[in-house]
């Protein structure tokens, strides 16, 4: 992949008409991969969970929704894997729920929040929050001319940059892929991404939201360091509950933010 600078592209945002970028913000869907990561937020927000019809029938996806402030504010997650009772991590479930949410709601941005592993030798620490500048994937190697940059499917997030200012967040280009570790071929493509954070959703998110034209934007919070010493599962589990902590708060910072606001104001 070509490098990029780490501030979120211009282009992409240029492209959207200008009635939609001075248009008040309205709907907020944010998609969170883990139950554990959203609960905070449905409590701060008081959001209720919808048993509605959006999504099909006997699917374990979720949405929680509330009013607050003049925000229509959507908390969706891919639930519980019906035989296994897990979180429905990866970007399969992202996809399918994002595109679901998206034909139900027409959202004005979609926000992706969720944890992420970092690297020390980008700048990452435990703890931190980022704004992603970019996201693409690393585990979709197709050494075939054009079909190599179909598969990193690089793709700008929305370029946030009052929020970044604003939350003093870090910003950093995200990787995408479908396992936790990180094999030496996944390493490669990590590093040709030049990625500072390495998530299991991002990417999918993003491909669905600029396929159906609606702004996204990425916070991801660090629970391990990826090019640490410490086994990446376990530094997970232990940093899970804290750094979900950091996350929803700068995730709730951001929704005041945006609150009044219109997506050219971000
Ligand atoms: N989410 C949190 N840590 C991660 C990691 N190391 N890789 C992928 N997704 C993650």
């Amino acid at each position: 992949m070509a490098p990029h600078s780490d501030q979120p592209a211009q282009e992409a945002d240029a492209a959207m008409d200008s009635e939609t970028q001075r248009k008040p913000i309205s709907t907020i869907v944010i998609f969170i991969a883990m139950h554990t990561e959203a609960l905070p937020l449905v409590n701060r927000f008081k959001l209720q969970e919808e048993h509605d019809s959006l999504f099909p029938k006997g699917v374990p996806w979720v949405r929680y929704h509330g009013i607050y402030k003049d925000l229509h504010i959507n908390i969706v997650q891919p639930g519980k894997d019906p035989v296994l009772g897990v979180d429905s991590v990866g970007t399969v479930c992202a996809s399918l729920v994002t595109y679901a949410t998206i034909q139900g709601l027409k959202p004005d941005l979609i926000i992706n929040a969720g944890t992420a592993g970092g690297f020390k030798a980008k700048g990452a620490a435990i703890g931190d929050v980022f704004l992603a500048s970019e996201v693409a994937f690393h585990d979709r190697r197709i050494p075939i001319p054009l079909f190599d940059l179909y598969g990193v499917g690089l793709r700008q997030a929305f370029s946030a940059s009052n929020v970044l200012k604003d939350l003093n967040l870090k910003i950093g280009k995200l990787s995408t892929g479908d396992s936790l570790d990180m094999s030496p071929h996944d390493e490669a493509s990590i590093t040709a991404n030049d990625a500072t954070l390495k998530d299991m959703e991002g990417a999918a998110v993003a491909y669905v939201a600029e396929l159906l034209k609606v702004p996204a934007i990425f916070l991801k919070a660090v629970t391990d360091i990826v090019d640490g010493d410490k086994p990446t599962a376990e530094e997970f589990v232990q940093n899970l509950t804290t750094v979900t902590a950091a996350l929803d708060d700068s995730v709730a910072k951001v929704i005041d933010f945006i609150s009044g606001k219109c997506l050219s104001e971000l």
